[in-house]
C-alpha cells in the first residue's frame, strides 16, 4: 500500500471549505499539486496565498497533470455533477463535497459512473468523523443503548438571518431546490442514519421561507461573510429558511429534526439525541469533545473524548489525547486518512469506512421525499430505486 505522501491531489474551489481541504491534506502528508478556481487569475492568486505549486486555468489543464491522482471537488453545488463526471472519466479518484449533486438523477448517474470506474469515490460528510460520532455508532452497534426508539435533534445556524445576507446557496440553480435541508440538513440526516445504522424510510416535512425577498450585493460574496454592500438588487427567494421534519426509520425508530439558517446566536449547532431502550446519547457540534450518556438507574455520564475510552473507530478518528480539544478541521483529517488508505490500496475496499457516492445519493433521495412531503402536506416514503445494485451487492454503502 502506498503512503499518502506519494499520492498527488488537486482541489477545485478555494473558498471556505476548499481551504480546509488543502490544510487537512497537508496534515496527512498528501502533496497538493494545484488548485482550480472560478478563473485562472483567482486560482493563481489563491495558489500563491496557500503555498500550492500550481493554479490551473481549467479542469482540462488540471486533469492533464500526470501528478494528480485524486481530485477534491469543493465548488458550488451545481458544478459537482459535471466536474465529478469529467474527473471519473479521466480515471481519477474523487472526493466530492455534500450535497453530491443538485438532483437525485444526477447523483444516481455519479453512483453508476463511480462503480464502473473502479475509482475511490467519497462524499464529504465530515461530521461522521468527529471521534465521538464514530463512538456513538459503535455504542449503537454494540447494543449499549438497547433498541433505538427515538432520534431527535436540530441543525441551526444564523448566518442567513438578515434579508441583506446573501450567498450562492440562495439561488436554486446553483445551490439546489432545497436550501437549508440540502446545505446543512443533509449532514444531520446522513449522520443519524450512520449512527443508528438505520435508513430513513418516510418523512413528514414542513418548509418555511420567512424572508421571501433578499438584497443581493452587486458583487461576489464569500461564504459566512459579514461584509455589507450598499449596491444591491432585490431577489425573490423560493427556497426554505427552515424545515421541521418528522422521521420514520427502517427498524421502527421515530424521529424529528428542525433545520434553520436563521436562528439568532446559533453559529453552527448540530445536535442529536438517540434514545434507546436502555441508554441515550446526546451530542452538540459546538461542544464536540463531549458526549452526554443518559441512564435511568444510575447517574448520567459525560464522556470527554479520549482514545483510551472509545472503541476502535473512535480511536482511529482521534488525533490527540483526551483533553486536547478536537474540532471541525480535525474531522477532515480523520475522514481523509480513511479515504487515502483506499487510494493507496488502488481502489475502494469492500466496505469503505467513509461515506461513498452511494451514501451521498441515498441522502439525496431522502431530500426528494422531504420536498415532496412539504409540497403535498402528507407523510411521504423515501423512494429507493436500486440505483446501483452492483455497489449494494459489493457492500459499498458504508451504512
Ligand atoms: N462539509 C462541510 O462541512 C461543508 C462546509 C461548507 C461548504 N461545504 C460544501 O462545499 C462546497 C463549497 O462551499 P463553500 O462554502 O466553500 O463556498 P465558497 O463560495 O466559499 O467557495 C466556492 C469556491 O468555488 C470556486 N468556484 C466557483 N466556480 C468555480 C468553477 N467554475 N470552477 C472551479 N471553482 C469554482 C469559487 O472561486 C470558490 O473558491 C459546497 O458544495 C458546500 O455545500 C461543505
Amino acid at each position: 500500500m502506498r503512503p499518502a505522501s506519494e499520492i498527488g491531489a488537486a482541489v477545485i474551489g478555494s473558498g471556505f471549505i476548499g481551504t480546509v481541504h488543502v490544510e487537512a491534506l497537508r496534515r496527512i502528508g498528501v502533496p497538493v499539486r494545484g488548485i482550480l478556481g472560478s478563473s485562472a487569475d483567482r486560482a493563481a492568486h489563491r495558489a500563491r496565498e496557500l503555498g500550492v505549486a500550481r493554479g490551473y486555468g481549467s479542469l482540462a489543464e488540471l486533469l492533464a497533470d500526470p501528478d494528480v491522482e485524486i481530485v477534491h471537488v469543493t465548488s458550488p453545488n451545481h458544478l459537482h455533477h459535471p466536474q465529478v463526471r469529467e474527473i471519473l472519466e479521466a480515471g481519477r479518484h474523487v472526493v466530492c463535497e455534500k450535497p453530491l449533486a443538485l438532483t437525485a438523477d444526477e447523483s444516481a448517474d455519479l453512483v453508476r459512473l463511480a462503480a464502473s470506474s473502479g475509482r475511490v469515490n467519497a462524499v464529504n460528510f465530515n461530521i461522521r468523523f468527529y471521534p465521538l460520532n464514530q463512538h456513538a455508532r459503535e455504542l449503537v452497534a454494540a447494543g449499549e443503548l438497547g433498541q433505538v426508539r427515538l432520534v431527535t435533534g436540530r441543525y441551526f445556524q444564523d448566518w442567513l438571518l438578515l434579508e441583506t445576507d446573501w450567498n450562492w446557496r440562495l439561488e436554486p440553480d446553483r445551490g439546489g431546490a432545497l436550501r437549508a435541508v440540502g446545505d446543512i440538513g443533509s449532514h444531520w440526516l446522513d449522520l443519524l442514519m450512520f449512527i443508528t445504522g438505520q435508513r430513513i424510510t418516510s418523512v413528514m416535512a414542513d418548509l418555511a421561507t420567512f424572508i421571501p425577498i433578499r438584497h443581493q450585493p452587486a458583487g461576489p460574496v464569500e461564504t459566512f461573510s459579514t461584509d455589507r454592500s450598499t449596491d444591491t438588487v432585490e431577489r425573490q427567494i423560493a427556497t426554505e429558511d427552515t424545515a421541521t421534519i418528522l422521521l420514520r426509520f427502517e427498524d421502527g425508530a421515530r424521529g424529528s429534526v428542525a433545520i434553520s439558517q436563521l436562528s439568532p446566536g446559533r453559529k453552527n449547532s448540530l445536535q442529536y439525541e438517540v434514545d434507546g431502550s436502555s441508554a441515550a446519547a446526546f451530542w452538540d457540534s459546538e461542544q464536540p469533545d463531549q458526549m452526554w450518556i443518559g441512564h435511568r438507574d444510575r447517574p448520567n455520564e459525560i464522556l470527554i473524548r479520549n482514545p483510551a475510552l472509545m472503541g476502535p473507530a473512535g480511536q482511529a478518528a482521534s488525533a490527540l489525547p483526551g483533553g486536547h480539544v478536537e474540532g471541525f478541521a480535525d474531522t477532515f483529517r480523520a475522514l481523509f486518512r480513511a479515504i487515502y488508505a483506499d487510494v493507496g490500496a488502488g481502489g475502494p475496499s469492500d466496505r469503505p469506512d467513509y461515506p461513498t457516492f452511494a451514501d451521498g445519493h441515498d441522502e439525496m433521495l431522502v431530500n426528494d421525499a422531504v420536498a415532496a412531503s412539504a409540497r403535498i402536506g402528507r407523510w411521504t416514503d423515501v423512494v429507493r430505486e436500486p440505483a446501483n445494485p452492483a455497489m449494494v451487492a459489493a457492500g459499498e454503502d458504508s451504512r
